[in-house]
């Protein structure tokens, strides 16, 4: 993405914020950035907080922008098409981050000047180290593709994924950091039952959690394997997985995450 490209964010709240903050920190240029919300008042913490440009006009913010970000919740993008598409420039590509919507029906909502595709982020931009699964309506020019695809890169990863493989992929992808989450606020009451001030656990959680992402990410055993690792026999790791495993924890998360709610 070269600098002259415009962005905007429609819709800038848990998630879209979440976006514009990691694409800022990794290099995005503020004054290239146009958000919109709902309120006001919300409006002018954005341009207070990231000096971007603001506005509740979803029309004016999406102008001149050659890569619009579609952040709202999926029941407004209907709406939000309706607002833009007749103020989109030509050669423009409007990306949805919205759960369900499919390019299909973004496709329904936009002129055939401007290119559709979908994104679904994690929470974890914020922090620069995100995962966007990125699908791109065929046809979509390189150009296009390249500009989304490094818009996204300032705040993560990126995979580009077929756009049935969405929905099982964000499952992990952007569901993934409330799973650890969980499991970390588990570990950390633990430690404190243990006398360990929760300071001091969120930190030795962390890094745990950080290290085994890293070995995770380097090593090409299965996760099982580097557990075995850790777990020597007959020592306290390996009975403690023993009991987790006498309560199925490991089965109530295959449920919890292959269930269709
Ligand atoms: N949260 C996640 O982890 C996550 C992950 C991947 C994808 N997503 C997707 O991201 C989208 C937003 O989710 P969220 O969690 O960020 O929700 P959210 O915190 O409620 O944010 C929605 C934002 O959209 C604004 N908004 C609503 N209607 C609008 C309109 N007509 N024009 C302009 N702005 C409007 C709201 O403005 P106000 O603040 O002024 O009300 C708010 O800032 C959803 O489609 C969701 O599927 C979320």
């Amino acid at each position: 993405m070269d600098d002259k490209t415009m962005v905007a964010f429609l819709g800038t709240g848990t998630m879209g914020g979440a976006l514009l903050k990691g694409s800022l920190d990794g290099g995005l240029d503020a004054g290239s950035v146009r958000v919109t919300a709902r309120r006001q008042s919300r409006v002018d913490e954005l341009v207070a907080a990231h000096g971007v440009r603001g506005t509740t006009d979803n029309a004016e913010a999406a102008t001149h922008a050659s890569v619009v970000v579609l952040a709202v919740g999926p029941a407004s993008i209907p709406d939000v098409l309706g607002e833009i598409a007749g103020h989109l420039t030509d050669g423009a590509v409007v990306v949805s981050i919205a759960d369900g919507i499919s390019l299909e029906d973004l496709r329904g909502g936009l002129p055939g000047t401007v290119s559709v595709a979908r994104a679904m982020p994690s929470l974890a931009a914020e922090v620069g180290s995100g995962l966007t699964l990125l699908t791109f309506e065929r046809g979509c020019a390189d150009e296009q593709r390249n500009a989304v695809t490094a818009l996204f890169e300032r705040s993560g990863e990126v995979l580009e994924v077929d756009e049935e493989q969405q929905a099982d992929l964000s499952v992990l992808s952007s569901g993934g950091p409330a799973y650890f989450f969980y499991v970390a606020a588990a570990m950390i009451e633990a430690a404190a039952i243990r006398g360990v001030n929760r300071d001091l656990g969120r930190r030795l959680v962390a890094q745990a959690m950080a290290g085994s992402a890293a070995w995770l990410q380097r090593e090409s055993e299965a996760p099982d394997e580097l557990r075995a690792r850790v777990c020597a026999p007959g020592g306290a790791g390996i009975s403690r997985i023993a009991e987790l495993d006498e309560r199925a924890v490991r089965a109530a998360f295959i449920d919890a995450l292959t269930k269709d709610v």
